[in-house]
């Protein structure tokens, strides 16, 4: 049968609207402080815009792109602009970007080792990187008993924690029968929500998930864990599982990893450790503090593209002992069975994580850490903790606002004095005003304003202005009371 016509983008074409794609994207990038950072758009906005039905005819770039600049570019919360401060960032920089357009390009399925050997072994070698990075214990690397994969989230890294703990404290039993109703796990009240979803989604049961009570630092009180350990024992229940966060969502609060870990070894419960955001922090001597007791865990997950200039998505998820995670998720059918495989000589990723095709991730961590070097990352981290270390101090030096919780690194969360209405009618007037973006939570029921300082590209006038246009909207508000 012969091809007499087709729809497809020729590679002359392509390099033609790829070098335009470049060079509308560096636009953006040099332009991005001139778009209000929160997108302004009112619900169905967007959609109203968009025609019904789908083209019955091809369109050209150009048409699409107009599309672009005139109904999708209004939608856009510029998460890349050195003014948004909100949430955790999801950073991006140049390298990245080409790494993932490079795994785009290849469009390579990386399931197995033999789809692809170098998308399985980059990815070994660049986390094995890391894990020198972060000086991790030599069982998190790959050429020791555990080792690491690039998953899409901390979410999906979360759940295949669970699942495993599961497995092990089972022996593999849940797997094969389904049975459970009385394994209890255990996180902080402070811990973030994508656990309890993997709690749910693994079949365990909210109710059979402990929230234990936090310290006034906002950290997760061991005494308190191991109490509750003790009553589930002694109710005929088996607690399996713990997660420890490295930098909490709210607040930034650190959970006490070696006293946590200790009381997971003597009741053999499997210890997590979230650093979705903060563990990047701890690429830098002065930080690697944070993950003391790490040694303890039996997995650990950070997120690049939360703090790591490596865009969404890209969570690097370490185990400390691979084959309980393999055992766990891995089932060969006869349409996947190859030489490779069954020579045991290799990684097939596809078992380390819920899905089973992949994406070439690593490249664009790979890209990553080579434009910056090591000393380069360090740098930027060290320079955005110094920024919030400063907002932190201005805040503390303040007549008007105060500190809420701690700030270790790079979230200061804060109040203006005049209470909880004030600080949510100021988080939303300065939003509206589109030169900055902030969010909030809430602690211990007050209302507090959150600074996150991570976006690649913020400095010091950055922050210098936010504080500025803070304490000024703040005034003018006063006034008009
Ligand atoms: C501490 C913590 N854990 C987990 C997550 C979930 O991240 P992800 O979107 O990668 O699932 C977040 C998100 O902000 C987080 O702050």
């Amino acid at each position: 049968m012969e091809n007499t016509q087709n729809y497809h983008m020729s590679p002359n074409e392509f390099r033609k609207q790829g070098k335009l794609m470049i060079d509308w994207i560096a636009d953006y990038y040099e332009n991005i402080e001139k778009y209000p950072v929160l997108s302004q758009v009112k619900p169905g906005e967007i959609k109203n815009q968009l025609p019904d039905a789908p083209p019955a005819e091809s369109e050209s770039m150009e048409q699409i792109m107009a599309d672009v600049n005139s109904i999708i570019l209004p939608g856009i919360t510029h998460w890349q602009s050195p003014n948004f401060f909100a949430y955790f960032p999801s950073n991006s920089s140049g390298p990245s970007v080409l790494g993932d357009l490079l795994s785009s390009g290849l469009g390579v399925q990386g399931m197995l080792w033999a789809t692809s050997p170098a998308c399985t072994e980059l990815e070994t070698q660049v986390l094995d990187w890391l894990a020198e990075m972060l000086q991790l214990p030599e069982k998190f690397r790959s050429t020791s008993v555990g080792g690491a994969v690039i998953q899409d989230t901390a979410s999906s890294a979360a759940l295949s924690a669970v699942l495993a703990a599961r497995e092990r404290k089972t022996n593999y039993q849940t797997n094969d029968s389904g049975n459970l109703g009385n394994l209890v796990a255990y996180i902080s009240s402070h811990t973030h929500s994508s656990v309890e979803k993997a709690i749910k989604i693994a079949g365990i049961g909210k109710n059979n998930l402990r929230l234990v009570e936090v310290d006034e630092n906002l950290a997760m009180r061991p005494d308190l864990l191991e109490t509750a350990i003790k009553n589930d024992v002694q109710n005929g229940l088996i607690p399996f599982f713990v997660c420890a966060t490295v930098g909490t969502t709210s607040t930034n609060a650190m959970d006490p990893l070696p006293e946590i870990g200790k009381i997971c070894q003597k009741y053999e419960l499997w210890m997590h450790i979230d650093a979705a955001m903060s563990g990047t922090a701890a690429i830098c001597p002065e930080y690697r503090y944070l993950l003391n007791g790490v040694e303890l865990a039996d997995s650990f997950s950070f997120n690049p593209h939360k703090w790591m200039f490596t865009n969404f998505d890209c969570n690097c998820f370490f185990v400390a002992d691979r084959s309980v995670l393999i055992k766990t998720l891995s089932i060969l059918p006869e349409y996947l069975k190859n030489q490779a495989t069954e020579s045991g000589a290799v990684f097939d990723y596809r078992d380390w994580h819920i899905q089973l095709g992949r994406r070439f991730r690593s490249l664009k961590l790979w890209f990553v850490i080579r434009h910056y070097g090591v000393n380069g990352l360090r740098y930027h981290i060290q320079q955005h903790i110094n920024m919030a270390q400063q907002f932190a101090e201005w805040v503390r030096t303040s007549a008007d606002f105060e500190l809420i919780a701690p700030a270790p690194l790079n979230l200061v969360c804060f109040a203006h004095k005049k209470g909880d209405d004030f600080n949510k009618k100021l988080l939303e007037a300065i939003n509206n005003q589109g030169k900055m973006y902030f969010t909030h939570t809430v602690i211990n029921g007050r209302y507090v304003l959150r600074m996150c300082i991570g976006q690649t590209n913020t400095e010091s006038s950055h922050v210098i202005q936010a504080w500025e246009i803070i304490q000024e909207t703040a005034k003018e508000l006063i006034s008009k009371e």
